[in-house]
């Protein structure tokens, strides 16, 4: 079956004071990316469990939630618990197996997402990764919308559209950082399958009409299957 991008807005780059109205300029999404930052994990802090139940609550699309946080062990499965689609925990705050958390987000009902730095290598985490749904490679430093695209990251994309393709990993390639027209191809050529935009989705007039033109944009690049 062809693979269809999938477009993750981030809420980040949103109105933090309206956030049921920028849920709605969004409907035609396919997932909310929302962005957990803990102030130790990464130097900003943004907002946790109580402030995503309302978000939930309300969104027209699914969550897709992005923890950037110590001791993910602990905080996971309360996102997953609370009706997240996919929950991801960053391999390099992990303080155990991450496998473990998985089975956990697995069993509360989520997808079981790992997410790695710009400079963390993929290839340690490949047998952990087969007890994942989703690989979030961060194309930014995680911390703050806005910043620039590290192509560099896209050799991981590459070698993890690899291991899907060649049936060892069964998971959705998410990318996460400095995505927009200029570089969502790029992207998409190297085999992502999820596409987080924050500034490219919400400075957009019109981000119905971004999130149209950034899906079209990524399913041209598609390697054809
Ligand atoms: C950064 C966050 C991203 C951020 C992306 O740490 O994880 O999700 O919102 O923003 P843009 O698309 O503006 O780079
Ligand atoms: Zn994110």
């Amino acid at each position: 079956m062809p693979r269809s991008p999938l477009i993750a807005p981030s809420l980040l780059s949103a109105d933090f004071a309206r956030l049921a109205e920028e849920t709605a300029r969004i409907a035609d999404a396919d997932w909310v990316h929302v962005d957990v930052m803990d102030a130790h994990f990464v130097p900003n802090l943004t907002l946790g469990a109580p402030v995503v139940e309302a978000i939930q609550r309300v969104s027209p699309v699914p969550l897709d939630c992005h923890l950037m946080i110590t001791d993910p062990e602990r905080w996971a499965p309360a996102y997953a618990e609370l009706g997240a689609r996919n929950v991801t925990v960053h391999a390099e705050a992990c303080t155990g197996d991450p496998r473990a958390v998985a089975r956990d987000l697995r069993a509360a009902g989520a997808l079981a997402g790992l997410a790695i730095r710009p400079g963390t290598p993929l290839e340690p985490y490949v047998e952990v990764l087969r007890d994942f749904d989703t690989l979030l490679v961060m194309s930014v430093e995680p911390g703050f919308g806005g910043q620039s695209f590290i192509a560099d990251v896209l050799s991981k994309v590459r070698e993890a559209r690899r291991l899907v393709d060649t049936g060892h990993l069964e998971l959705l390639v998410e990318i996460d950082g400095g995505i927009n027209a200029d570089t969502i191809e790029a992207a998409a050529e190297a085999g992502v399958d999820v596409f987080v935009a924050g500034s490219a989705v919400y400075g957009a007039d019109d981000p119905a009409v971004a999130i149209a033109a950034l899906r079209a944009q990524a399913a041209r690049s598609f390697p054809a299957s």
